[in-house]
């Protein structure tokens, strides 16, 4: 019998990524944020109750992580009471809950890689929403299973690999920030290593995933440069400057090193990791082929 398996923040990257990777053996119920609104408990009880699914992945959350600063309430409901509304109703009707956090929880201090039990200490409202979701989703169902990324792109949605190309379309100079590193993480790939990640019920706990290596924002950039022309994306010549984070303040503190250690996860999800530059020509081949579809 297929395995009902709920996807919420269904239209988000990770969400509509999840959905493009699913394996026949799974029946996705694919809820995007009208259909359930995460912050609702009596909505998530009824829909729970409807679908009677064997498990649950949250990818829905409040992602923009400047604006946060200003409405840390908004994103406290979506990122900290919304999964642990989840949660609730998944221990009350059995359900596998698979959830999903950020290396903002971190406060970036560390020049080694993070072990998922490395101490928390978030630097933005972001950070400690998306903190208190994970000990919210902890607290109502111990044995859920938590999986933190970085830097998530994909084709879908606004992103960083999205905004250089645009930019780089648009401009003959760009400064990007230099001394913040961190790995990126295309969403395709961190669907495939959830979906992995089902098909081992006995996983729980916290886990980090990103794509393997280490760059900053102006590494990342200059790559996008560099393959966004080799598979005819981007033509045209820019001049790619390095600048301290301190030359763009944002409204969020960032964390100035977050690079995740994932070898539990190469360990028990029995997938290995792809080099990001490998992962980010990948994506931008898929971009490449869905452009007449592209959103
Ligand atoms: N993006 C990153 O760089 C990054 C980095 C580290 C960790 N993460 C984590 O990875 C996960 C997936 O992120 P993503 O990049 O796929 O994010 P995303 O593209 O911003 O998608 C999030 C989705 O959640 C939905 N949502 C927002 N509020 C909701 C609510 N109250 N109820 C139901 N749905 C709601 C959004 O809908 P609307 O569009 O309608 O608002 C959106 O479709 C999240 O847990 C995020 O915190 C992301």
């Amino acid at each position: 019998m297929k395995q009902t398996v709920v996807i919420t923040g269904a239209d988000g990257q990770l969400g509509r990524e999840l959905v493009l990777t699913a394996s026949s053996a799974v029946e996705c119920v694919a809820l995007n944020r009208r259909a359930l609104d995460i912050t609702d408990p009596v909505a998530i009880g009824d829909l729970l109750q409807q679908i009677q699914p064997q498990l649950l992945i949250n990818t829905a959350a409040y992602t923009a992580v400047d604006k946060a600063e200003s409405e840390p309430e908004l994103a406290m409901a979506v990122n900290a009471h919304g999964p642990g509304h989840l949660a609730a109703a998944c221990a009350a009707g059995g359900v596998r809950m698979i959830h999903v956090s950020t290396d903002f929880v971190f406060d970036g201090e560390a020049t080694q890689p993070y072990h998922p039990d490395a101490p928390t200490a978030p630097v933005s409202e972001y950070g400690w929403g998306k903190l208190a979701g994970e000990q919210a989703v902890r607290s109502a169902l111990p044995d859920a299973l938590i999986v933190r990324t970085s830097w998530v792109y994909s084709r879908f949605g606004a992103n960083f690999v999205k905004t250089m190309l645009r930019l780089m379309s648009e401009r003959d100079e760009l400064g990007v920030v230099s001394d913040q590193l961190g790995t990126p993480t295309w969403a395709r790939g961190l669907a495939k290593a959830l979906w992995a990640a089902v098909e081992r019920p006995q996983l729980q706990g916290i886990y980090h995933w990103s794509d393997k290596g280490v760059c900053s924002w102006y590494d990342f950039a200059q790559a996008i440069f560099e393959e966004g022309r080799a598979v005819g994306l981007l033509d045209g010549e820019v001049k790619i400057k390095p600048i301290p984070g301190s030359s763009y303040p944002t409204p969020a503190h960032r964390p100035a090193y977050s690079v995740l250690d994932k070898t539990s996860s190469w360990r028990d999800f029995e997938i290995q990791g792809v080099a990001w530059r490998e992962q980010l020509r990948a994506m931008l081949l898929d971009m490449k082929d869905k452009e007449t579809d592209n959103e």
